[in-house]
């Protein structure tokens, strides 16, 4: 955490973890995002990141985290600059650390999607800015922070719902433990045995999860987790690196599915959601996502006042609700 060269008084904030967010702070973000959900809808020309350059640099593809995240900055009033990783001086030998002081000299945050985790810890030491993970191999904060805005705007509340994730324990599992024990929803992810959420982030879930009352387990029956779901989430089976391991996981993870018969297991009134891409026929099907009881339309729309308010809380230091 360190203060902003513009007003010396702000306090600027990366999130590379959802754990980097704490509760209030949480509650404070999504109230955040509704009221700038509303503010984007109605037309209102926002100046929240007016004269701020916000720079996107992306190791991997993306449809919906940079095309969000650059449209809340131009919503916000300020100025997006997406860097490919094949375009930069990172795949000709450059470091991390010296990339980051580098461009820690020209903007005022970096969103970045990466390889390897290890390269947000080394952009937010190294560049002196806020630095957002725009998904990481361990974590994909902000889609959660968009998901939960989601889940609440149907449910009307979060707290002791029960939030069941079929699939790997990935990236956005591992995020979605740790929202989940935030907001003191109760989690339970349903892997193949092998694919399991990583390990220290469960311990800290759990840890969260003493203070707010939220139940997180790890089983192997993906029908046992879907009894008395209110939420049912997934997502690939075979994440942005792990190419080379499809035909295995596409044996591993038979039975994982999203599909109507799972559905039928789970509340009358649960939602289905998917981070997306989705794979029709894997880990979801067509009936499923296409089904009055899929939100993930909704939900991607959401990513764009979920990076909205994550831009302004990482950027500005925004804790209350702005009028
Ligand atoms: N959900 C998500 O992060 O999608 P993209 O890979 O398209 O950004
Ligand atoms: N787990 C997926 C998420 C894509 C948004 C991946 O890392 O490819």
């Amino acid at each position: 955490m360190h203060r902003c060269d513009a007003c010396g008084a702000c306090l600027m904030r990366s999130i590379l973890s959802f754990g980097d967010i704490k509760r209030g702070e949480f509650h404070a973000m999504l109230d955040n995002a509704k009221q700038l959900k509303s503010a984007i809808k109605s037309g209102r020309h926002l100046r929240i990141l007016e004269g701020r350059v916000v720079g996107l640099l992306f190791e991997k593809p993306s449809t919906r985290t940079r095309t969000s995240f650059e449209t809340a900055v131009i919503r916000l009033g300020g100025s997006p600059i997406y860097m490919a990783e094949s375009e930069l001086q990172l795949t000709r030998g450059e470091l991390v650390k010296d990339t980051a002081r580098v461009l820690g000299g020209y903007l005022d945050a970096i969103v970045a999607r990466v390889h390897t985790h290890d390269t947000v810890v080394q952009l937010a030491e190294w560049s002196g800015k806020p630095v957002i993970n725009g998904l990481s191999d361990l974590e994909h904060p902000t889609q959660l922070v968009s998901d939960m805005l989601t889940i609440y705007e149907i449910k009307k509340r979060i707290k002791g719902l029960n939030i069941v994730y079929v699939g790997d324990g990935d990236n956005v599992a591992n995020s979605l433990l740790l929202a989940a024990a935030t907001v003191g929803a109760n989690a339970t992810i349903a892997c193949p045995r092998g694919y399991e959420p990583n390990a220290d982030i469960m311990l800290k879930a759990m840890k969260i999860a003493d203070k707010t009352g939220s139940v997180i387990s790890v089983i192997n029956n993906p029908e046992k987790a879907a009894v008395d779901a209110d939420v049912l989430y997934t997502d690939v089976w075979v994440s942005m690196g792990e190419e080379s391991e499809r035909k295995k996981r596409m044996n591993a993870f038979k039975g994982f599915q999203i599909n109507s018969k799972l559905l039928s297991l789970a509340k009358k009134d649960a939602v289905v959601m998917h981070c997306l891409p989705a794979h029709r026929g894997l880990e979801i099907t067509d009936e499923v996502i296409e089904s009055k009881q899929s939100i993930v339309w909704q939900q991607a729309e959401n990513k764009l006042y979920g990076a909205a308010a994550v831009l302004d809380f990482a950027i500005n230091g925004k804790l209350k609700v702005r009028q």
